[in-house]
């Protein structure tokens, strides 16, 4: 049997919503991308979405919409996709890391606070494989120092915190449809979420090179829209939304009854939380040899992420973060993607208790 670590859905629904922007001669600012702003922001519950080219140019735009720039300090957890810190350093700012909580793998609130110094500007709380991090101490934090805070959603599509949709726990969230996400556009493209006015009309300006009208351009700007053929994608996507996650859900519990009793360190779901489970990720010792394990049968994993961020050689950074480090070399993520079968899911459950039960 042959077990992917991620797969994407596409029907003849897709197929057919990709044709009739093809056939409609209209590929960027046109109807789909606006239904598809009104949709997502309306699933999220927020005011405002905002269509860009990927969850990268999300982060960058919405750092930009809130003018952070030379010196400044945003803070971020290192255990994530290099692309929560990067953007910062287009703009001359310095993303400064903070530990993660050991249960949930999301940044510290504790350890942000620590973090907090006069240069500070923003933080970026990532939603880490799809479990919502604890907004409400950093929301304190943040309001106590009058920093900003956007949430990097990336990972959490649908998720909710104390029964809000990520999305709409900050001034701004970000959103990314890379293809292994729980929703795709079957592409590049990302979301930007805000429930002020203001910050949408310049996040709006800031795609589309700083524009009012079609030569007038206002501010400094880039090419960062999400096309027609993309939104359209997503448009089709979002209706699967629920479901799917429900059905990640369902996997999640399935994989926690057979890995039960193994050893294995098996993720956690806050009793505030609705996880959505854009990865299964459990903790081994000895990980390495348990991935080869699974690859000799046909299972396939994924280490999400096996550098950590302040550990780039582009970042040079010589923080300590003991939990990020030791996190990094004992991670795993199983398959999750809700097309996988109740026998694919037994089936991996059963090589990894074997091969641990084997070891013990
Ligand atoms: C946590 C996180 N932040 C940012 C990104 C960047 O998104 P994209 O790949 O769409 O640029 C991703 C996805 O890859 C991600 O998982």
């Amino acid at each position: 049997m042959n077990v992917a670590l991620s797969k994407m859905y596409v029907d003849d629904a897709v197929k057919e919503a990709v044709l009739a922007v093809v056939n409609s001669g209209r590929y960027i600012n046109g109807p789909n991308l606006k239904g598809f702003e009104e949709e997502f922001a309306a699933m999220c519950g927020t005011r405002y979405a905002v269509g860009v080219s990927s969850g990268t140019s999300a982060i960058l735009l919405s750092l930009m919409a809130l003018d952070i720039g030379q010196g400044d300090e945003v803070i971020v957890p290192s255990h994530t996709f290099i692309a929560t810190a990067t953007p910062a350093l287009f703009l001359g700012a310095t993303p400064v890391y903070a530990d993660i909580d050991p249960a949930t793998c999301n940044i510290d609130p504790a350890g942000v606070q620590r973090r907090i110094t006069p240069k500070t500007r923003a933080i970026i709380p990532v939603h880490l494989y799809g479990h919502p991090c604890d907004m409400d101490p950093i929301n304190e934090v943040a309001g106590k120092h009058g920093l900003h805070v956007i949430e990097d959603a990336c990972q959490s599509h649908g998720a909710t915190y104390k029964g809000r949709k990520t999305g709409s726990l900050a001034d701004i969230a970000c959103f990314s449809f890379f293809p292994s996400k729980n929703m795709t556009v079957l592409g590049d493209g990302g979301m930007i979420t805000t429930g002020h006015d203001q910050i949408a009309g310049k996040l709006r300006m800031l795609r589309d090179h700083g524009r009012t009208q079609k030569y007038v351009h206002e501010i400094l700007g880039l090419n960062c829209r999400l096309s027609e053929i993309h939104a359209a994608v997503g448009r089709e996507q979002l209706r699967h939304l629920p479901h799917w996650n429900e059905r990640r859900r369902a996997i999640a519990a399935r994989y926690n009854a057979l890995l039960a009793g193994t050893g294995a360190i098996l993720p956690v779901e806050r009793e505030w939380a609705r996880h959505v489970y854009y990865m299964y990720v459990i903790r081994v010792q000895g990980r390495d040899s348990l991935a080869s394990y699974l690859k000799e049968r046909g299972i396939e994993t994924g280490i999400h992420y096996p550098i950590p961020v302040h550990r780039q050689p582009l970042m040079r950074s010589d923080v300590r973060l003991p939990i990020t480090e030791q996190y990094v070399d004992e991670i795993l993520s199983l398959p999750m993607h809700p097309h996988l079968s109740d026998e694919e899911v037994d089936y991996v459950g059963a090589a990894v208790r074997h091969f641990l039960e084997e070891r013990a």
